[in-house]
């Protein structure tokens, strides 16, 4: 038996004192289900609202969906405001650790102040009432006080990842029409300080409707300055009153979009709206983390220049009166322990991270965080793309100490909180599955045709029923919304664009983008299947898989492996001329069946991955069938696939 089978027939069940005093039992699911509506509404009233609504949904034009119809409330009040007007403002909103290691500590009443200033900076700077406000920043606390300024006076925020291009920054202010870009001169990224400014005044330069830009000072850097245009944050937020009252705003106000790539160049503008969002990023950090905010302290441990930093940084702890730790730098500055030593250092209980980031860490070694101590944890988490079972396993032993759940969290940009997870109180784990819907949530394995698949089959993810934190549109484009999103299985059914597994237990399985699903000889295999097979075997850390066009069979696999450091040593980082190569394609053979053996695989030194952290399989598709590369500017370092293609054979392996 091969070692990933092993591994995925080991459950976990949940700790017993975690269990005992978990924020949701067991009963939950039945809760949910007897009435959905009702279990929402009852979500949504652990928030403060100025007006409660009329109706829990409004479904009668899908697929546009109103939450709490008629409801009013401030998004920022119920973030900061009330926990201090409830005696909480001394409780640390967050413990903020800069790359080069200042460290900031930010309590509830201080982020009250920091956040009404800005927001008087705003009104000052002539923002109203559903503009758009581009947020270009790294992580600072200002990021997150700009957020909450805009939500307060009900602008809408639009948070670019601070490292896209001028040109990708250019594109969103002017789909999203923003009226002000906040930023800073830099900030530090693997021990040396990066310029935002100049990509700024670039993509202002050609974008029409922006008339200021508020720059935070981090690094001191120089910064080209536009007289008129141009505003130091210190000055114009500084100088601020620190009283502002928050007004309510309906329900369905625009919080925020967030830009995120789909299968044509254009990026999508995921629209996301308040109450709704709100009630369930608050509930499934409540309830999916266990997050009890007098005694845990919780790390997301991502940008929050994505969705996992709006939803786990920003919105939920916050509206839970989380203390949470934020991190402006990357894991190996100054030295690979860098994370561990900051759960020790601020008693982190809660971790929250991706995949990418574990197999990362495991190929580092595990003798890296065995030098920390890490008995603060209790729960951790994973997000981002399916999570194989030896990482699972890996996360869970070498930073868990085998005592902590891990929820393996699938939801996306467009879904806005987590929709598919297991539960820290409830659920028996089964690593490298996201198990079962929230509740609340309905999710179906469905065949082409849109019929839902008996349990042990293979199909698409659907999502059946609306829920609070959904996407409302993309920005400007209702036609694409329905196009992308609402068409292949009619206006009521969301296609999540996953290929998905329910086994004979009824535990999802996620498979992957379907665009990812290869089909080889007729076969239908995952390229995450066999990058699991690949990453279980003792001389791979990373592995990635595509599908490349193949005369014979259709799509031929291609994978591309990053060696563990001892198997590097002994095979050479190449992969010792092809002996190695051999070895894994028979591996992989054996673990998953001879069709799943892989036309060729290539020892490469890195993967190309986005800022996110996802690997980008359309570059590795393009390099697997010798094409011209296509857009590389959300890869992190372009080099990566200059360095991946000069390795490229002239011909495939034959066999
Ligand atoms: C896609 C969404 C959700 C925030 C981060 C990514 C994949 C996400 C999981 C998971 C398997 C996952 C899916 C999804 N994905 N979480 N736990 N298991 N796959 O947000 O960039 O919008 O990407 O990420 O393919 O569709 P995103």
């Amino acid at each position: 038996m091969s070692e990933s089978t092993q591994a995925q027939d080991r459950t976990f069940p949940p700790p017993e004192q975690l269990a005992a005093g978990a924020n949701v039992g067991p009963d939950v699911y039945a809760e949910a289900d007897r009435d959905r509506l009702a279990f929402w509404e009852q979500a949504a009233r652990r928030l403060s609202w100025e007006r409660e609504w009329d109706q829990a949904l409004d479904w009668s034009k899908p697929p546009f969906a109103k939450w709490f119809v008629g409801g009013r409330l401030n998004v920022a009040y119920n973030c900061v405001d009330r926990h201090v007007e409830a005696g909480h403002g001394d409780q640390v909103a967050y413990h903020w650790e800069g790359e080069p290691g200042d460290q900031r500590t930010i309590t509830y009443a201080q982020l009250k102040d920091e956040v009404c200033r800005a927001a008087n900076a705003l009104l000052e700077l002539g923002v109203q009432v559903g503009d758009r406000v581009a947020i270009y920043l790294p992580m600072l606390p200002e990021t997150v006080i700009a957020m909450l300024a805009c939500a307060r006076i009900g602008a809408v925020h639009m948070v670019v990842f601070g490292g896209f291009s001028a040109d990708a920054l250019a594109s969103r202010l002017d789909d999203a029409g923003a009226v002000l870009v906040i930023t800073a001169d830099g900030g530090y990224r693997r021990g040396a300080p990066s310029a935002l400014k100049p990509a700024v005044d670039d993509a202002v330069s050609r974008s029409g409707n922006v008339r200021n830009v508020v720059v935070v000072k981090r690094t001191e850097q120089d910064v080209e300055w536009t007289e008129g245009r141009d505003l130091w944050w210190d000055d114009v937020v500084g100088r601020q009153s620190t009283e502002h009252t928050a007004e309510a705003f309906d329900a369905e106000h625009p919080l925020y979009i967030m830009y995120t790539s789909g299968t044509t160049a254009k990026p999508k503008g995921i629209l996301h709206t308040s109450g709704g969002y709100l009630t369930q990023v608050a509930y499934t950090h409540w309830a999916v983390f266990d997050l009890k905010p007098d005694t845990d302290v919780f790390w997301t441990a991502a940008d929050v220049g994505w969705v996992t930093g709006h939803s786990y940084i920003v919105y939920g702890p916050l509206a839970n009166r989380a203390t949470s730790v934020m991190y402006e730098g990357t894991p190996e500055t100054p030295h690979r322990g860098r994370w561990w030593d900051i759960v020790d250092r601020y008693g982190v209980t809660i971790l929250y991270t991706a995949p990418t980031v574990i197999r990362t860490f495991m190929k580092w070694g595990e003798d890296v965080p065995a030098k920390a101590d890490l008995s603060s944890l209790r729960v951790l988490g994973s997000v981002g793309e399916p999570i194989n079972p030896e990482a699972w396993l890996w996360y869970h032993e070498h930073i868990g100490h085998g005592r902590c759940p891990i929820v393996d969290t699938w939801w996306q940009t467009e879904t806005g909180a987590h929709m598919i997870t297991p539960l820290p109180g409830v659920s028996t784990l089964v690593p490298g599955s996201a198990q079962t819907p929230f509740p609340g949530i309905s999710a179906k394995v469905v065949d082409d045709e849109g019929n839902e698949l008996a349990d042990d089959s293979t199909g698409l993810l659907v999502l059946t029923e609306p829920w609070p934190s959904m996407l409302r549109t993309i920005w400007g484009d209702d036609d694409r919304y329905v196009d992308t999103y609402w068409s292949r299985f009619g206006p009521s059914t969301y296609f999540a664009g996953d290929g998905a597994k329910k086994d004979a237990d009824g535990n999802i399985w996620l498979l992957g983008r379907v665009d990812d699903v290869m089909n080889v000889s007729g076969h239908r295999i995952s390229t995450t299947e066999v990058e699991s097979s690949l990453v279980a075997h003792p001389t791979v850390a990373e592995a990635a898989v595509v599908g490349a066009s193949d005369p014979t069979t259709g799509q031929g696999i291609v994978a591309f492996v990053i060696l563990r450091g001892d198997a590097a040593e002994k095979y050479g980082a190449e992969g010792a001329g092809g002996e190695l190569v051999q070895t894994l394609r028979n591996h992989v053979a054996r673990d998953i069946g001879p069709i799943a053996k892989p036309r060729q695989i290539m020892v490469v030194q890195e993967l190309p991955k986005t800022r996110s952290g996802k690997i980008m399989r359309r570059l590795l598709r393009d390099v697997a069938e010798n094409r011209e590369l296509g857009d590389v500017t959300t890869l992190t370092d372009s080099s990566v696939m200059s360095l991946i293609k000069d390795k490229l054979p002239s011909s495939p392996s034959e066999d």
